[in-house]
């Protein structure tokens, strides 16, 4: 098993990477479950897939565990299913001390957080991740949401979880699709800071793919130490550190917003398709090689993730993508900063983008 500390004043929690985590649950979570009562958020599909194993080690340690499950999907993160757990949990009669298990993706991760941020003015939480994606991302840093029909993670707190075990055994039974959706992220911590991680991915990312525990455990081993690390320095994304963890998201959101947030497209197969967009812009604007540029668009395709904007057979002109960029949540005082690539490995914010040439841009990506 591998621990990585994210290391915050007085908030700081480990992150354990490992197999087996969930079915040693109540060893795991050791004294931060001190009520026989043991609240658990989880969504309809790792209920049917993960409940029973995270039954056996809680009532085998005499707990009594108690679940709410939701419907799977991002349908979730909505007032209506917050409203609900926060009801629930308030019939459980869950003290401020108590920790509440998210057991699921970054759709339970995300409401489970906002839910415990806001339950009696915070209470604890921690967080079981069982997808790739919340492993590597979402479940490390603190960041908790729901959405409004004005848009995604839109009502949301800063609220970081006590702990966090990332069990590579559910990762078994994920769908092909939503690991490469997870993968997506793992790829950008090489591409936006760590050239030698890229360079491992692009050997190694068919073994993560294939289900290669080593591997798995390298991968999420090395992202969430750089998360660990972003997060550690720039909590609140502030300082502009954080704000590069959202490589490719500028354009994977215009994507998503022209693909309604659809199962068209995973927000993860955005992500990666907004990074080989990142980066060919970046190719275009002479801040990159175009060669450097196809590095990245192979290593994301050879992942079985989309690389390719006219592949997608969009209705849409390079104006209306950019003018979906007009709504994303990073807009600032009439501006969108854009992460930008110098190098592979080296990332930076670009505050000064005309929306312009990337209309034109994506005109020709077309
Ligand atoms: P998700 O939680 O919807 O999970 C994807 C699907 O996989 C769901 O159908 C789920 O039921 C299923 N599933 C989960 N674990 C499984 C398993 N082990 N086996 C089989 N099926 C399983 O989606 P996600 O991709 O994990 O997370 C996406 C969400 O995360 C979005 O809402 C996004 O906004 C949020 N997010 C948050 C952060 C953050 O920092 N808080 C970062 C990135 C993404
Ligand atoms: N996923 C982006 C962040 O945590 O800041």
């Amino acid at each position: 098993m591998a621990v990585i500390c994210v290391e915050l004043a007085g908030r700081s929690y480990e992150v354990r990477v490992g197999e087996g985590l969930l079915a040693d649950v109540a060893g795991q979570c050791g004294a931060m479950l001190r009520k026989k009562r043991v609240p658990i958020v989880t969504d309809e599909n790792v209920a049917r897939l993960w409940r029973e194993t995270v039954d056996a080690s809680l009532t085998g340690a005499e707990f009594d565990p108690r679940w709410h499950v939701l419907p799977a999907g991002e349908g979730s993160k909505s007032w209506d299913q917050l409203s609900r757990t926060v009801e629930w949990l308030l019939a459980e009669e869950v003290e401020r001390g108590d920790h509440i298990l998210a057991l699921g993706g970054g759709v339970i991760g995300d409401l489970t957080g906002f839910a415990a941020a806001i339950l009696k003015r915070g209470c604890g939480f921690i967080q079981l991740p069982t997808t790739l994606l919340a492993q590597v991302d979402s479940s490390v840093g603190g960041k908790t949401a729901i959405n409004t029909p004005a848009g995604k993670n839109l009502v949301g707190a800063f609220h970081q979880p006590s702990l966090v075990l990332a069990d590579l055994n559910v990762l078994e039974t994920l769908p092909g699709r939503e690991m490469g959706a997870g993968y997506a992220e793992v790829i950008k911590y090489g591409i936006l800071g760590d050239a030698g991680f890229f360079a491992w991915c692009e050997e190694n990312g068919a073994k993560v793919m294939a289900g290669d525990k080593a591997a798995q455990e390298y991968a999420v081993t090395e992202s969430v130490k750089a998360k660990a690390r972003i997060v550690a320095e720039d909590e609140r994304e502030t300082t502009g550190a954080r704000a590069l963890l959202n490589l490719g998201h500028t354009f994977g959101h215009a994507l998503e917003a022209e693909t309604g947030f659809s199962d068209r497209l995973l927000h993860g197969e955005a992500v990666a398709l907004g990074m080989v967009l990142a980066a060919r812009y970046s190719a275009r604007r002479g801040l990159i090689s175009a060669a450097d540029a196809q590095r990245v668009a192979t290593a994301i395709a050879a992942a079985g993730l989309p690389n390719s904007l006219a592949a997608l057979g969009l209705n849409a002109s390079g104006t209306t993508l950019a003018g979906h960029m007009l709504h994303d949540k990073k807009m600032d005082a009439g501006t969108l900063p854009f992460v930008l690539l110098k190098g592979i490995g080296q990332a930076f914010l670009d505050r000064d983008v005309s929306l312009r040439d990337v209309a034109d841009f994506l005109d020709e990506q077309l």
